[in-house]
């Protein structure tokens, strides 16, 4: 690895490749490559690629990542679950690392979930709101939480409630609901900043680590 960490972006051109452009910028120990050329399958030497592109560049973007031995941190969202299978099967050869949400408090309040096991007999919901732009619906972490929610309480619950307007960054609730309490758990994304900190923060890690499967929570 060389002094600086190189990261390339795939999806640099995007919302999310732009935010992460502008904090390696800010940080001496970080430097960019060129970007990932999909048309050209062309990936540059770097010590880690970060992708927020779209679902449909995934399968060149892996066999780029696997052919260089690159580790691959991925924020992308709305995958199918042959994609996912994709990361997986990745994973055997190079370390990928995957989350719908690339926040520190959604990976918290993930891990906070199995807490909820003792409310199980309650009835829950999750909501969540996105900017007008958003192509998937409902949003991937509220997928994941209703995995991590159904996992905790053992029970099937009611698919995630969506609404799109303006322009959110991303609003999570989990509703709890019984005959005589409620408890609400909301996680608001004040800034697109937040994702490309944290998607920072998992390539540093990400950069050490062997082939594997990994997800945001690994890292806290
Ligand atoms: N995990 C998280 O925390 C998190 C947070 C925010 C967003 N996201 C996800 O990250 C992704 C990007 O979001 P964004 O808001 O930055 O989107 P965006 O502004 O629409 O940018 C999309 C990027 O993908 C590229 N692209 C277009 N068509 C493509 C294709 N067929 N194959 C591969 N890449 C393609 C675009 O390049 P061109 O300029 O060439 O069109 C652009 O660079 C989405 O999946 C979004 O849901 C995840």
């Amino acid at each position: 690895m060389s002094q600086k960490l190189t990261i390339c972006i795939a999806g640099e051109s995007g919302r999310m490749g732009q935010e992460l452009v502008a904090l390696i910028e800010q940080e001496k120990a970080l430097a960019k490559t060129k970007p990932f050329d999909r048309k050209k399958k062309a990936l540059p030497a770097c010590d880690v690629v970060i992708d927020f592109s779209l679902p449909e560049g995934l399968s060149s973007l892996l066999e780029a990542c696997i052919k260089n031995k690159t580790p691959l941190v991925t924020g992308v969202t709305g995958l199918t679950e042959s994609q996912k299978k994709q990361l997986q099967k990745a994973a055997k050869q190079i370390p990928v690392l995957w989350s719908s949400n690339m926040s520190m408090g959604i990976a918290t309040l993930k891990k906070m979930l199995h807490g909820l096991k003792p409310l199980s007999d309650c009835d829950f919901q999750i909501e969540e709101t996105h900017h007008i732009r958003k192509k998937d619906l409902p949003s991937g972490t509220a997928l994941t939480l209703q995995e991590s929610l159904q996992k905790a309480v053992g029970k099937k619950l009611p698919d995630p409630v969506s609404i799109r307007g303006g322009g959110v960054f991303g609003i999570h609730t989990i509703h709890v609901m019984g005959e005589e309490e409620t408890l609400t758990l909301t996680h608001s994304a004040l800034n697109r900043t937040v994702f490309a900190r944290g998607a920072l923060a998992a390539a540093r890690w990400l950069a050490k680590r062997k082939h594997g499967f990994y997800s945001l929570e690994d890292i806290l």
